[in-house]
């Protein structure tokens, strides 16, 4: 059986989240990592068991991941408000998707709601869960005062702050519980050059077999999350995974192979999260600056799923997936001898995707047409030619056109 920690692959997806926050709201790296360390917190000191606090600490960790969406419908046009909604649905949907043994009902969906009834949706103090209490709680000062900037004086400003706003921005079970744990200590163990250390005391591990729904689900939103960063690769990564799926059952792969496939399909394009996405958007040909700044997403994707304990081959897998055979590809450029099967196949399907799909600087394209793009890449010695004659059966049927989720899992 084959297990990942599902706490330090969440970790390293919180991290990547991060990076697109820094960007929206202006709050710093690490964000997620001291919800998560303060809600963990707040869970102890009120007598949560590990499951719960685990599955608060995570909720918390992920409580903005659905910030890509936010963009986009922010972009769209949509009021601040229903952009908000939006917001919080998707991210309490993402939580949802990874199967606690716990409940976690509305922990996420009322992260931004206040105490007297003036948030999003309306929900006042009690009215929704006290975890979501203790989110927004956690959230809301941490994106209003930096408290990894914080000096130690400054905590009594906080402090005030916190006992003014009970009632109405906060709940005052939240204030209280708040109040309890936010002493000089916690303040310090903040701070960005120890809150990696602090994450990992704070959060206990949460392994999980690889086949179960949980990583599913995890896979299936973060594929989301990341497609969403551009309307123009909206299901890039989506559409990888369940061709990698689909071409895994081809080869008549064994349950667990094919899980880490669909997981290294679904991860591959992590560290485009931090790609700007007027570079990921540009219509016309891109500046080698920019191109510099596009090859820089594997390598992220590569330094985020490297830290994962148990991921080790499917790191590889994801992070090879611009390599070439002839060793002209990127970043690490590797030859024929280091990149295994999988490692090919991914390379070839984001190929064939990248070209089949539609984006700014071409239209979608036929079966017929992508293929004609990837014999001659297999001619010239870039792809592994052997992979694009079987893509070339598998995937004939669809023409270009996509390909439905894998049975039982989205
Ligand atoms: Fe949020
Ligand atoms: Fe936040
Ligand atoms: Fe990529
Ligand atoms: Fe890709």
């Amino acid at each position: 059986m084959a297990t990942i920690r599902m706490d330090s692959l969440i970790k390293s997806i919180a991290a990547a989240l991060d990076i697109v926050e820094i960007g929206l709201l202006g709050a710093s790296t690490n964000h997620g990592k001291r919800i998560a360390v303060l809600c963990a917190q707040m869970g102890k000191f009120l007598g949560k068991n590990t499951e719960e606090i685990t599955a608060l600490a995570v909720c918390a960790l992920l409580h903005d991941s659905a910030l890509t969406e936010y963009i986009i419908s922010e972009k769209a046009g949509e009021d601040h408000d229903t952009a908000m909604k939006k917001h919080c649905e998707i991210g309490q949907q993402n939580v949802d998707a990874l199967c606690f043994k716990t409940n976690v009902k509305d922990f996420v969906l009322y992260h931004h709601e206040h105490a007297d009834g003036s948030g999003p949706f309306g929900i006042r103090e009690g009215e929704g869960s006290l975890e979501a209490e203790l989110i927004t709680i956690a959230d809301s000062i941490d994106v209003a005062h930096h408290l990894q900037k914080l000096e130690p004086e400054e905590l009594p400003v906080i402090r005030n702050i916190i006992i003014n706003e009970t009632g109405k921005h906060y709940s005052k079970k939240a204030a209280q519980t708040m109040l309890e744990i936010l002493d000089l200590p916690t303040l310090l163990s903040l701070k960005d050059d120890v809150i990696k250390q602090t994450a990992l005391v704070s959060l206990s591990p949460w392994i999980v077999d690889i086949q179960t729904e949980t990583v599913f689900g995890l896979a299936g939103f973060v594929a989301k999350i990341i497609d969403y960063k551009s309307v123009f690769t909206k299901k890039h990564s989506t559409q990888i995974a369940d061709k990698a799926w689909f071409m895994g059952k081809y080869y008549q792969y064994k349950p667990q192979e094919l899980a880490e496939l669909y997981l290294a399909a679904s991860l591959h394009d992590l560290g485009k999260l931090a790609v700007p996405s007027d570079i990921l958007e540009k219509p016309g040909k891109l500046t080698d600056e920019e191109f510099e700044i596009i090859k820089q997403h594997i390598r992220l994707t590569w330094e985020l799923l490297n830290e994962v304990e148990g991921l080790e081959t499917i790191c590889q897998w994801a992070s090879n997936h611009h390599e070439k055979l002839d060793g002209s590809g990127y970043p690490f450029g590797k030859k024929a001898s280091e990149l295994d099967f999988n490692s090919r196949l991914l390379t070839c399907l984001d190929i064939y995707q990248a070209i089949s799909e539609e984006r700014p600087y071409h239209p979608g394209r036929s079966h017929g047409d992508t293929m004609l793009i990837l014999n001659e890449m297999a001619d010239t010695g870039k792809i592994d030619k052997d992979i694009v004659k079987d893509i070339n059966l598998a995937l004939a049927p669809y023409d270009g056109k996509d390909l439905p989720p894998p049975d039982n899992y989205r």
